[in-house]
């Protein structure tokens, strides 16, 4: 007969701290002894505790995180139970080129709602770009000019105002620019957010929402739980994803209440009601709102932290801005508008590869992009991972290669204006440069994922930087400090202060 022993019996403090020590010394001697990725380097801590990755991810240091410990390691690190970060070359077409057999990570499941990015199965992501594909077209980007162009054309309106008021924090102007921008391009209408004395609620979602997927993702029960406490300023900031495609679904509406579905508007969502030319079928319109706040969120910080970036680099470098206004001027004068035509842009060199190395510098996704190896695993590099190993390669670390882009903290626009650059063409991947440059050159990320919005970004950011570069000089308000442009990672990088510079008319 079996003692009759209660459970409470057995949770002592004493039983307690032994299974704790059991579990621990089980994992050390798996990650040490028995894992498939024991022979690759890293930290014990991570090798053996999914608890490294929390800590970073939660603290908004991935990106710099791995970049330490590629620096102690070497090329190919462990850093989790089941991650493995790459800084090498031939990595690139293994994770991200075109034939990768590699997949988006797990991570993705977590994050935004069913839009084109959060896919991964291969063929389901094929399918929804053919259905997508009318709204990314270079063409469509060029479409919205006109409405880019009245934009900027309110943005200096704006810049002429609060000049006068002192020194500008120009990320958050940008912000509200781009966000603004997103507005016209993907439903039609600005959303007011550079008239607004307040930053408009989607823009604050923003900031919070890939550490709400991230948390809902790893602890879906415990989430579950707490998004129930009675805590109103908890259930308000955890509610923020919602919020996002309650703003999606409420554009989207009223944009059919006032437009239906006319064929011959420009913006994107009259693109993506319209039956796809690629012979499959359309998106249902819940799709179509959830692609729409997706969209917003993936135009309006990328294209504003390029831009703060940008313009804090010129004001370090007024001999830069001096050259790049001498190119502006010299096709012809800026039209009336103050805003030059995009097609007199398209080709400068000075100023595509100012953008170019901004984003090589400073890309607003600093992190590698997490992909997921099949489960039958794959070569990368010297290397066999595992089936269903984590994967990636530090963007950040790609853009520093000191071989390939020597003095890589520098910056410097040359680098890309060799005698053997190719010309720029709208929706280059990069311009100039050579191989190995073009191939560790991935802000938009490689391969089947690559940014859908690429052209449009470009578009936005040549006609944003010409018009406010031909009108004004700008430089580091009187109290800005390098660290101010230091930033946390939480998926794309979020300034820890701020961009404060002064713009004077020329
Ligand atoms: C400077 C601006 C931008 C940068 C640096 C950028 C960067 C990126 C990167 C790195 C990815 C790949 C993400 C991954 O694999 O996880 C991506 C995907 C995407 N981006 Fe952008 N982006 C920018 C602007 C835009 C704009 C303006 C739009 C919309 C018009 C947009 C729409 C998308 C979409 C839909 C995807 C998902 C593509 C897919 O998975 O097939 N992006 N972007």
């Amino acid at each position: 007969m079996l003692p009759n022993l209660e459970l409470a019996q057995w949770v002592t403090p004493l039983n307690a701290v032994g299974f704790i020590a059991v579990y621990i010394a089980l994992k050390l001697i798996n990650a040490l002894y028995l894992s498939p990725l024991r022979h690759i380097p890293g930290p014990l801590f991570a090798k053996s505790s999914g608890l490294y990755t929390f800590y970073m991810d939660m603290a908004g240091c991935r990106a710099k995180t791995i970049a330490s410990v590629h620096q102690k390691y070497g090329p190919v690190v462990q850093i989790g139970p089941s991650e493995v970060c790459f800084d090498t070359m031939d990595a690139i077409d293994a994770i991200y080129g075109p034939q990768s057999e590699c997949i988006k990570a797990k991570w993705y499941d977590s994050v935004t709602r069913d839009g084109v990015f959060k896919i991964r199965n291969i063929a389901d992501h094929r399918h929804r770009r053919k259905q997508i594909s009318r709204g990314f077209s270079p063409a469509t980007a060029n479409e919205l000019e006109p409405s880019t162009v009245s934009l900027v054309q309110k943005f200096i309106g704006i810049i002429e105002e609060q000049r006068q008021k002192g020194a500008m924090e120009m990320r958050h102007w940008f912000r509200m620019l781009v966000f603004d921008l997103a507005g016209v391009a993907f439903v039609g209408e600005s959303n007011g957010a550079l008239q607004s004395e307040k930053i408009p609620q989607f823009v604050l979602d923003m900031d919070n929402a890939f550490l709400i997927w991230d948390l809902e993702g790893r602890f879906p029960l415990l989430m579950w739980f707490i998004e129930r406490l009675p805590i109103k300023s908890l259930q308000h900031f955890l509610n923020g994803t919602n919020r996002l495609y309650d703003y999606s679904t409420a554009a989207f509406e009223k944009y059919i209440g006032l437009y239906g579905r006319n064929p011959d508007r420009k913006d994107i969502v009259s693109k993506l009601v319209q039956k796809p030319t690629t012979g499959v079928e359309g998106l249902s319109d819940d799709l179509i709102k959830c692609e729409i706040a997706n969209l917003t969120f993936a135009a309006t910080d990328t294209t504003s932290v390029v831009l703060s970036y940008l313009f804090w680099e010129l004001a370090l470098n007024p001999e830069l801005q001096s050259q790049l206004r001498a190119e502006l001027q010299s096709p012809s004068e800026a039209p009336d508008s103050g805003v030059p035509a995009h097609q007199s842009l398209v080709k400068l060199p000075l100023l595509n590869a100012i953008i170019q190395e901004t984003m090589r510098k400073h890309s607003p996704i600093a992190m590698g992009l997490l992909r997921e190896t099949p489960p039958s695993g794959s070569n990368i590099g010297d290397y066999f991972i595992p089936g269903e190993t984590v994967v990636s390669m530090s963007t950040m670390l790609a853009h520093k290669n000191p071989t390939h882009f020597p003095d890589p903290n520098s910056f410097k626009p040359s680098r890309w204006m060799s005698d053997k650059s190719d010309p720029a063409s709208p929706d280059s991947e990069a311009s100039g440069g050579t191989e190995a440059m073009k191939k560790l050159y991935m802000p938009f990320g490689k391969g089947r994922h690559k940014c859908a919005g690429q052209a449009m970004a470009l578009v936005t950011m040549r006609i944003i930087v010409a018009a406010l570069v031909l009108k004004y000089g700008v430089r580091l308000a009187k109290d800005a400090k390098v660290e101010d442009m230091d930033w946390d990672d939480h998926f794309l990088i979020i300034l820890k202060r701020g961009c404060f510079l002064d713009f004077t008319p020329v």
